[in-house]
């Protein structure tokens, strides 16, 4: 059997992890393995590298993707999907393994359509895809939020000034909220619940006058009012407390794979093999509880990860504050 696998959207630590954990379980089986370079582009091109294990080596620890990655405009069209279709066809390739966040799962669905035995891992920093607990690169880019979030409370604390500290995830809140968490932020700002930039001003002057040394929002790049907003909005309201933003942007996206993530990536990759060899077709495979779940490729896309309130309030009991929210 001869099968491809490709990364594609946005980068998330852990690819690569999975990247060698699907190459491995199809040599294992005596498989050919094909990655795909460059994603659904690459695809559309033909452009294949057969993979050996000595391309494995080495791997594992990186961030990034060894195949690269892409966003492709042209394979959201019909057109596009069945060139892709037939570059496999082509190729011989009788299952593809697709890597990557909604969008490029909901692509494997199209060639699923057509007839292609897909499989589908998600990889994502975003967490937005409800059927898994945990998409590959989450737990790394958590992390990475925290340490930044560390590392700005020294300057925060030694200075007196408050920070608006903006993350990732698209219109999913899970990097900001699960941050700030462990990060000692004062409130976080998430798509899901609607905050009051006054009540926060209220909220930081409460925080200082109580002797607090330091005022931290974590800001979901969906949240309204916007990190910026915020900033602008606390600082032409006159205060005493200058208000700084940090964008960690694709410092969240990049770095080494944390164990878990590696761990994730490896269980995921090795079940998209079993799953293609017991003939599944249109899969995602997710994490549910400690369990490994074959979800319909369709249904796993649906929906939307909700967001508990107890876990929001939970920043703020811990911070000592009143919740910045008026309306959920
Ligand atoms: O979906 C993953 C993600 O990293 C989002 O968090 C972010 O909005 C977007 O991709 C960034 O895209 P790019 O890496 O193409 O700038």
């Amino acid at each position: 059997m001869r099968i491809a696998v490709l990364t594609s959207g946005g980068v998330a630590p852990g690819l690569n992890a999975a990247v060698r954990a699907v190459a491995q379980a199809a040599f294992h089986k005596s498989w050919e393995v094909l990655g795909v370079l460059d994603g659904y582009n690459g695809l559309m091109q033909g452009r294949f590298k057969p993979l050996g294990p000595h391309d494995l080596g080495d791997t594992v620890h990186r961030g990034g993707s060894m195949l690269g990655n892409a966003r492709s405009r042209e394979f959201s069209s019909e057109a596009g999907v069945n060139k892709a279709y037939e570059r496999l066809r082509e190729s011989d390739v009788e299952g593809l393994v697709v890597i990557g966040g909604g969008g490029s799962l909901a692509g494997g669905a199209s060639l699923g359509g057509l007839g292609m035995p897909v499989v589908g891992i998600p990889a994502t920093i975003d967490n937005d895809i409800a059927a898994t607990d945990m998409a590959i690169g989450v737990d790394t880019a958590l992390n990475t939020a925290v340490e930044a979030l560390d590392r700005i409370k020294d300057s925060a604390y030694s200075h007196g000034r408050a920070n608006v500290v903006k993350v990732l995830g698209r219109d999913c809140g899970y990097l900001a909220l699960m941050s700030a968490i462990p990060g000692d932020a004062e409130a976080a700002l998430v798509p899901e619940f609607e905050a009051d930039p006054e009540r926060l001003l209220e909220l930081l002057k409460t925080a200082y006058e109580r002797g607090k040394q330091h005022f931290i929002v974590v800001v979901s790049e969906g949240a309204e009012p916007s990190a910026e907003e915020l900033v602008r909005y606390i600082n032409e309201a006159g205060n005493t407390y200058d208000t700084d933003l940090t964008e960690l942007d694709h410092l969240q996206s990049g770095g080494k794979p944390t164990a878990f993530d590696r761990i994730l990536a490896s269980r995921l990759g090795a079940e998209a093999v079993e799953s293609l060899a017991e003939g599944e077709s249109s899969k995602m495979i997710g994490l549910q509880g400690s369990e490994l779940v074959r979800t319909p490729l369709p249904e796993a896309l649906e929906g939307r990860r909700s967001m508990h309130y107890d876990m929001y309030r939970l920043v703020s009991i811990l911070a000592g504050l009143p919740e910045p929210v008026t309306e959920r």
